[in-house]
């Protein structure tokens, strides 16, 4: 084919995360168990009453009000899609575009700029401090600067594993006129959350995800909880039935399990505390974790070759080393206790 992409888009690097067949995967910051077995039986039961030559509900109620009912908000805060990044993608598409722009501060989430790269949004990027904090003076310099339409904050932040204090996010934003979207993909690992700030005057978004806490990133769900304003624009950018009925049922299911996700979180936790103390042990230097993964790199050896090394013997975790700030870094997810004692077995035989 001869018809070249959009200008913007032609340079563009794609999103790369290694899909490869291994023993122990650890890189991409899911749920190390499935969900339980009384919910994939009840789901079961579920797909069986759905019409399937119907379209879905479009306005997603049933699913709306549960997620609305969980966060003790009304369902016109609520807006879900396919994952929480095509969550991002509509908060650009309605809010960014060609001649506005979105703020991140690296090192973050990349598919913060990819997503406003592709929706035509200018990305501004400002950097964080030398500990990898969040910097107010820096954020006050790029809103100064550029008046960002949407500033996208990360807590806890992927891949840092810090939580923002929330002084820091009230402080944001005071500082813009602009929406603040707090990514809290990793929110329930967290020890507080932005949610509380959302408010119909106020211009804080959360988005949340199904794909980590819940285990079910093989279903592609997230959400925002925002102002009903923002929620109603949001709804017109949308595609219509955008969310398939399978999904629509899957989400209101799950969400009648949340003491077991609860239970799960806090396991999971535990076992970061366990693998936190554990590379503590090893040569490499490691930062504090309010997520389900943690950033570390190896002092005398180069990030590459870990991970290269890890992958040979059947270990996949997220090689970082190449991220502007994150030289040599490298990001593990928490997974199962066999899974992580496989890991770091490995790591210790790499690094001796
Ligand atoms: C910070 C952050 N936000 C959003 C996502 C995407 O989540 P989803 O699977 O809901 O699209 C991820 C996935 O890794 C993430 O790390």
């Amino acid at each position: 084919m001869t018809l070249a992409p959009r200008d913007d888009l032609a340079l563009m690097p794609g999103y790369h995360s290694p899909q490869v067949d291994v023993a122990v995967r650890l890189n991409t910051n899911e749920a190390p168990e499935a969900p339980p077995a009384e919910f994939s039986r009840r789901l079961g039961e579920a797909l069986a009453t759905i019409e399937w030559h119907r379209y879905p509900d479009r306005g997603y109620r049933t699913l709306r009000e549960a997620i609305a009912k969980h966060h003790a908000v009304a369902p016109e805060q609520v807006f879900a899609a396919n994952g929480s990044n095509e969550v991002l993608q509509t908060v650009l598409l309605a809010y960014g575009g060609p001649g506005r722009h979105g703020a991140v501060f690296e090192p973050t989430y990349a598919l913060h700029s990819h997503i406003a790269r592709i929706t035509g949004t200018g990305v501004v990027v400002g950097g964080r401090s030398e500990d990898l904090t969040l910097d107010l003076g820096e954020v006050r310099r790029v809103v100064a600067e550029h008046a960002p339409e949407v500033t996208f904050l990360c807590s806890p932040n992927n891949p840092t594993g810090m939580a923002e204090p929330e002084e820091t996010v009230g402080a944001v934003a005071g500082l813009t006129p602009g929406i603040v979207v707090v990514d809290e993909a990793y929110g329930q690992f967290a020890p507080w959350s932005a949610l509380g700030m959302v408010g119909d005057e106020r211009n804080v978004v959360v988005t949340r995800t199904f794909s980590k806490t819940w285990s079910m990133a093989g279903a592609r769900l997230g959400y925002l909880v925002g102002p009903p304003g923002l929620v109603a624009e949001l709804d017109k950018v949308a595609l219509p039935y955008h969310l398939d009925a399978v999904k629509q049922v899957a989400g209101t299911l799950a969400l009648s399990f949340t003491d077991e996700m609860r239970a799960r979180v806090a396991a999971l936790v535990e076992e970061r505390g366990r693998v936190t103390a554990a590379l503590a042990d090893l040569p490499v230097d490691v930062w504090r974790s309010d997520a389900n993964f943690v950033l570390f790199r190896p002092r005398a050896r180069d990030g590459d070759g870990v991970w290269q090394a890890l992958l040979e013997r059947s270990v996949l975790i997220r090689n970082c080393a190449g991220w502007p700030r994150l030289e040599g870094c490298l990001r593990v997810t928490i997974g199962t206790r066999a899974e992580d004692d496989a890991f770091l077995a490995a790591l210790a035989e790499v690094l001796s």
